[in-house]
């Protein structure tokens, strides 16, 4: 800091903000040669409860040490300047002071405390300060600035207030025989049994571990936790919410990625259909949703499980000639993430296991986790158009495992099953007597040369629990609403789960009423020429992807059959220096601006998974941009 500088010493200061209210501060001025991140992590750890802790910045200079020139943070260009220098930084430090008092309320509950140049500045600033009594001083390998001005300018409270002294006998900067000589001059003006010294026979100039466990235990945490028993702890989180984990998140957030400024962002990571605006919801549905919006009876709460009329609309609509669905088999919930949630809840107990497929929607992982349910996962097979590795998901069951999750067309596959493959699961199940829960978000949007097949009605005998909702399929994701569809043609959930089931979506009070009253419009007046526009749009461009990523060196493709997404095989032996798909997927945003999502985050290693959602003209440019970036980064380069 400029000794003509008019900023304020906050401005630039590092600060640690408080864990739980704001109540003390502690001001720590490091010495030449440190710096505010360099100190940031040791008082981290030292961070005591309600305390935020304030590390002004330094100035960096020129400055002569032993005759050399270094261009280090300093306080003061020359140690013979540090009087008139170190005068304005502490009447700075005052100001500083000053302005913590007027927010934590109490001028006792601030420490002043530093490090060489800055030992010297937090002992002289603290003694001299004389509008209130500090809560503390702590002064480290430093002295007084003793100066006659200074030393007349020493406040009443020096006598009283709390000091802490650290010194090293084997210091070279500031000899212990001055800093001795400078303590009795204290002494002289009374400050004395205030005082505590720890002089240490073999430290040098520094902190020594025994000097910063005397400034946290015996200093700040002493003084910052005692005799206020009504101090405000950060608040814990459950064991629920610790347990809530998106491995999503978890994975690509803390990869600290910056894409190519000179490239336009392309993301086809999101599943969000309407994220770029070439795909929106049905017109008659925006209709549906304007007028209901606008009738007198729908602003309030509707049955927790969903509206009469809009759990029949739903029972209709998924009903065959030859299979009727009645509204009672219909559980209206908040979204098929909702859906999902219940299902598992009401399935399993803490300790149980559901199985569930790997890759898999991560959401599975994350709501079973968050209830304390155990997670076995059951391979796919890539080379089997991602079909279930039914030997594997059998050898998992065991007298925990409650139910098979199923997801059918798949994110982040693709995959849409046949008939025979689908009864396969059925008989795995009946066998065992398990469960279904199908999550079938994605259902009857399929390519062509491919059918979608309801699991609840080629189910003779297994129960079933069929997730959907109108978010993918009529591109609405924020309107939440969604549905469980229960499937027992034998009333094996008729006084258990389906009840359960009722009593489970109470903790909601239902789903948005708003959208409930337009279901029926929805389902019924949407054209089908809408979802053929749709899934023209979702293979087109998945078709497109196949062709052009299939010349990607390094890349192998796998044509989806239904959903919206496509994994892309990565083989990290044929590029240069991608060593798998974190890497790949941290590079392709750093260096194309592209951001897909590693497979990792759907339990799969060397995939990447992309959105088929995104505009034409967006799916090109991002193709040849990894074709490019492929390229450049394959073992011999084309
Ligand atoms: C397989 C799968 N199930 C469920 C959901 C969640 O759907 P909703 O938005 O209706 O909660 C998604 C969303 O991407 C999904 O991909």
């Amino acid at each position: 800091m400029a000794a003509s500088s008019t900023k304020k010493m906050i401005e630039n200061a590092q600060i640690i903000p408080s864990k739980g209210v704001h109540r003390y501060t502690i001001i720590w001025i490091y010495g030449l040669g440190g710096n505010a991140d360099g100190y940031t992590e040791v008082f981290i750890k030292m961070q005591p409860p309600n305390t935020r802790i304030i590390l002004p910045r330094a100035t960096k200079r020129w400055v002569t040490i032993l005759g050399r020139q270094y261009y280090l943070e300093s306080w003061w260009e020359r140690d013979d300047a540090c009087v008139e220098e170190g005068t304005v930084i502490m009447d700075k430090l005052r100001e500083l002071i000053d302005d913590e008092i007027k927010l934590v309320k109490n001028a006792s509950n601030i420490i002043i405390g530093g490090f060489s140049q800055g030992g010297c500045l937090s002992l002289t600033t603290g003694l001299t300060y004389s509008k209130q009594q500090l809560g503390g001083i702590i002064c480290c390998g430093g002295i007084f600035i003793n100066e006659k001005k200074l030393l007349e300018k020493i406040s009443e409270y020096s006598k009283t207030i709390p000091i802490l002294t650290i010194h090293g006998k084997k210091d070279d900067i500031f000899k212990w025989n001055d800093v001795e000589a400078g303590l009795e001059l204290l002494k002289q003006k009374g400050v004395g049994d205030n005082m505590e010294v720890l002089a240490e026979d073999d430290v040098e100039h520094i902190i020594s571990p025994q000097g910063f466990d005397l400034i946290s235990k015996n200093t700040m945490e002493k003084h910052m936790t005692s005799g206020i028993e009504d101090a405000w702890q950060p608040v814990p989180a459950s064991r629920s919410a610790r347990n809530t984990i998106n491995p999503i998140r978890r994975i690509v957030d803390r990869m600290k990625i910056t894409p190519n400024p000179a490239k336009e962002m392309i993301s086809l990571s999101i599943g969000d259909p309407t994220h770029y605006g070439n795909m929106l919801p049905p017109v008659e549905a925006l209709e549906a949703i304007i007028e209901a919006v606008q009738l007198p009876t729908c602003h309030g709460y509707a049955p927790s499980f969903g509206t009469l009329e809009a759990r029949r609309a739903v029972a209709k609509f998924w009903s065959r000639s030859d299979y009727i669905l009645k509204p009672e088999d219909v559980i209206l919930t908040s979204g098929c993430s909702h859906a999902l949630e219940m299902c598992i809840d009401c399935l399993a107990d803490p300790g149980d296991n559901i199985l569930l497929p790997q890759p898999g929607f991560s959401l599975y992982t994350t709501l079973c986790q968050s209830l304390g349910i155990e997670t076995r996962f059951y391979d796919l097979l890539p080379d089997e158009d991602w079909k279930v590795n039914i030997t594997h998901l059998e050898s998992l069951i065991n007298d925990r495992t409650r139910a098979v999750l199923i997801n059918n067309p798949s994110n982040p596959c693709g995959a849409v099953y046949p008939e025979e493959h689908l009864r396969k699961l059925i008989e795995i199940c009946e066998k065992h007597h398990l469960p279904i829960i199908a999550d079938e978000i994605y259902a009857d949007m399929v390519f062509s040369n491919h059918k979608f097949y309801f699991m609840g009605i080629l189910s003779e005998n297994v129960p079933v629990l069929s997730c959907g909702g109108l978010s993918k399929r009529f591109i609405c994701p924020g309107w939440r609403v969604g549905w469980i569809v229960i499937h027992d043609r034998h009333n094996l959930f008729k006084d258990t789960i389906k009840p359960g089931l009722a009593d489970l979506s109470s903790r909601i009070l239902g789903p948005n009423s708003v959208t409930q009253a337009a279901l029926t419009h929805i389902l019924f007046e949407t054209p089908d020429s809408y979802y053929e526009d749709i899934l023209n749009q979702l293979q087109n461009n998945a078709e497109y992807v196949y062709r052009s990523l299939l010349e990607a060196p390094g890349l192998q493709p796998t044509m989806p059959q239904g959903a919206m997404y496509m994994l892309i095989r990565i083989n990290p032996s044929e590029f240069r220096d991608i060593a798998d798909d974190k890497d790949f997927f941290m590079k392709l945003i750093c260096e194309e601006s592209i951001s897909c999502l590693p497979a990792s985050v759907f339990g799969i290693d060397n995939f990447f998974r992309i959105v088929l959602s995104t505009p034409m003209e967006k799916t090109e440019e991002a193709c040849q941009r990894i074709i490019e970036f492929c390229q450049r980064h394959a073992k011999s380069v084309s």
